[in-house]
């Protein structure tokens, strides 16, 4: 068991990073938010003040990332400097969006992923199925309303009301992360969709924990 490699994929906000982390709790697996590893190299970029696609790749090929894997408590470090509390902000969703948009980002981040993957996980992001774990034992692609993520992610953010300028954000980044040419938010031919509007965290878990019965 203990070796199992699932993917899950979808926009901001279905719902990925609660199920996830509930989904490998119950399982006893490592747990990968592959979006903080994007928003660390996002915020690490900012921070160098970078904005040519090729000096960005440069820049982040000498960078060194790690993550613990731990479903009660993800982190991530860049440089050995743990980021996980500053990657939030809406800036630094936007510097991700761009940075992963950048073929030679992608090519250097899917590797340290799929090396994450090696002993197991539950791993979630939006080329997962297609690109990092192909051959996961069981995939998932995650979507809700527009409401109810714009929802979420405003109480991810720690708002009392949604602002239209983090509505926008949400909606342009999910844009961004669909039309781009590099690995695009798309859902693997093998994936079973789920949509969470509707359901309580329970009931897509039980969902998921079914799935991954059925397929062995
Ligand atoms: O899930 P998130 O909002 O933390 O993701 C941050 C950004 O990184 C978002 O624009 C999508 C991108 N991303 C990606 O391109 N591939 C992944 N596997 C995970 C995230």
């Amino acid at each position: 068991m203990s070796r199992l490699r699932i993917a899950i994929d979808g926009p901001s906000g279905a719902g990925k990073s609660t199920l996830g982390r509930a989904l490998a709790q119950r399982l006893g697996l490592p747990y990968v938010d592959t979006g903080a590893m994007y928003r660390a190299v996002g915020w690490a970029v900012a921070e160098a003040g970078l904005d040519d696609a090729e000096q960005i790749v440069a820049y982040v090929q000498g960078l060194e990332l790690d993550v613990d894997p731990d479903p009660a408590g993800f982190h991530v470090r860049v440089d050995g400097v743990d980021v996980t509390d500053r990657l939030r902000h809406p800036d630094i969703g936007r510097m991700a969006a761009k940075v992963a948009a950048i073929e030679g980002v992608r090519d250097w981040m899917v590797p340290r992923q799929q090396a994450v993957a090696r002993a197991g996980g539950v791993l979630e992001g939006r080329d997962i199925g297609t690109v990092v774990l192909p051959d996961a034992d069981c995939k998932f692609y995650l979507t809700s309303d527009e409401l109810t993520r714009m929802a979420r992610r405003a109480e991810q953010l720690g708002l009392e009301e949604m602002g239209a300028e983090v509505v926008g954000d949400v909606l342009e980044r999910d844009r961004v992360d669909s039309r781009r040419k590099h690995s695009p938010l798309r859902p693997a031919a093998d994936a079973l969709h789920i949509d969470t509007s509707a359901q309580t965290v329970d009931e897509s878990l039980a969902v998921m924990l079914e799935e991954i019965a059925r397929r062995g």
